[in-house]
């Protein structure tokens, strides 16, 4: 007991970063399972903002012990920049820890992000460039370089030499780029070994061990369910899998120790980069969450796409993740709003679809079916308890919960660690 999942319900930015630093104080260790820096979590505690991209959420909470798991993808640069600059503020991170499993993400793999998107021309996926496709695919070609590889040069080199013998082919003839330097690789991630070694173990052994001493263990995903590679839209996806089932294989912890799946679902839907968004807005009530949410990438700094709350999806979340809880973000943002419609099925082909299609042309074409619901225009941000809230207010979270197919066991309403309110407690 008890190993927690935290994970996006939606496509990514729903508040998982307040969400796990929330959670942070009663747990004992904080897991970052896929993904790398592509993620963009913010954290404000009282008037302070962090912006977390590679480590845990649980790095700002003293008694927490922040883990990247062997399903990450670590930049090494990205890692120590974050460290130092948290440092800087007074965060003492060295409690951290860090898969000698976890894949290493290489310049050379950034190069090939960049180069692959711009080559794809008007059908890019519009990624973060932060080179994560191309690393998984490495990991997946057995091609890639690892964090334990760092500590044997020789290996590195050999290492380094496959992976770089394809690509600076691709790079030279196919992309007109200039080829890349196998030592220059391997010098400049040797210049990383030292700084990083005081952090790498053996993570899975660390965490095995943790629950079997009862302490509570709390896998926080990056992205979200509808960018996970297998359950997503794909080919709009991240290469990992943000889904609960990544938390097993991303950390080597098996299911059997998983007592709570908590699905983040923010009250309406974003998604930066490119792909299909049944629910976007491009008219006003788009720019107004935009501007009122803050809407704006945290990684990239690219404007979020916006639209209305998306019960298909939120049930699709339910199911593919074996949710059993709902933390629902934002609903603040709403405020204002005399009537607010939430999209209940789809309309494909002129036929009333209320799950998500598995195809992705029919996905293409759904038309969002509205119900609308009444809104409220009361200042929820200091509400404590639900029923604190505007009786619109509640009934939009009743409405939410029945459709989505699990409790809504928190709500936040604003982005503080206390702007919060706990219906279920979560451990
Ligand atoms: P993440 O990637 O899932 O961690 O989410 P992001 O940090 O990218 O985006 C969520 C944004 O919403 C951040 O700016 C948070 O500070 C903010 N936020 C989180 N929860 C709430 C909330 O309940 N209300 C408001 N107004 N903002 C929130
Ligand atoms: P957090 O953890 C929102 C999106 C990118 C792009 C696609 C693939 O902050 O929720 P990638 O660089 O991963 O190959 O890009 O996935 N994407 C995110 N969108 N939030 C994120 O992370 C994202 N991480 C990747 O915009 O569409
Ligand atoms: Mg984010």
């Amino acid at each position: 007991m008890p190993a927690l999942v935290l994970l996006g319900a939606q496509w990514g930015d729903e508040g998982k970063g307040k969400a796990t630093d929330l959670l942070g104080g009663s747990v004992d260790y904080v897991v970052r399972y896929q993904g790398g820096n592509n993620a963009g979590h913010t954290v404000v505690v009282g008037d302070q903002k962090y912006a977390l991209h590679l480590l845990p959420s649980g790095i700002l909470t003293p008694e927490c012990t922040p883990v990247i798991g062997n399903g990450v993808v670590v930049d090494p640069s990205v890692l120590l920049s974050e460290l130092s600059g948290l440092n800087e503020r007074g965060v003492d991170t060295s409690k951290l820890l860090i898969s000698g499993n976890a894949h290493i993400i290489t310049p050379y793999n950034v190069t090939v992000d960049k180069v692959t998107e711009r080559f794809l021309g008007k059908r890019k996926i519009g990624t973060t460039g932060r080179g994560i496709g191309p690393t998984y695919a490495d990991k997946i070609n057995r091609v890639g370089i690892r964090v334990q590889d760092l500590y044997d040069e020789s290996i590195l080199t050999q290492k380094v030499e496959a992976a770089l013998d394809v690509k600076n082919q691709l790079l030279t003839k196919l992309y007109n780029r200039r080829a890349i330097a196998v030592d220059q690789v391997v010098e400049e991630l040797l210049g990383y070994a030292d700084k990083l070694a005081p952090y790498v173990t053996d993570t899975v052994l660390v965490l095995n061990q943790a629950l079997e001493e009862n302490k509570v263990v709390l896998f926080e995903g990056g992205q979200g369910t509808l960018l996970d590679i297998d359950h997503g839209t794909y080919p709009f996806v991240t290469s990992s899998n943000p889904t609960a089932g990544g938390a097993c294989t991303g950390a080597g912890v098996g299911p059997t120790k998983i007592s709570r799946v908590i699905g983040i679902l923010k009250a309406y839907t974003t998604r930066v980069g490119a792909g299909p968004f049944p629910t976007e807005l491009f008219d006003e009530d788009g720019q107004a969450l935009r501007r009122i949410g803050g809407e704006r990438g945290v990684t990239t700094g690219r404007d979020r796409r916006c639209g209305w709350f998306d019960a298909v999806i939120a049930r699709y979340a339910t199911r593919v993740n074996g949710l059993t809880d709902f933390f629902l973000t934002k609903l603040d943002v709403l405020t204002g709003w005399e009537q607010i419609p939430v999209c209940v099925a789809y309309e494909i082909d002129g036929k009333r679809v209320e799950e998500l299609p598995y195809s992705q042309s029919d996905f293409h074409h759904a038309k969002p079916v509205y119900e609308t619901l009444p809104g409220w225009s009361e200042d929820i941000t200091k509400a404590k308890s639900f029923s604190d809230l505007p009786k619109n207010a509640q009934s939009y979270v009743k409405a939410l919960e029945d459709m989505s197919g699990a409790p809504i066991s928190a709500i936040g309403v604003g982005p503080g660690r206390d702007e919060t309110i706990e219906i279920n407690s979560f451990i």
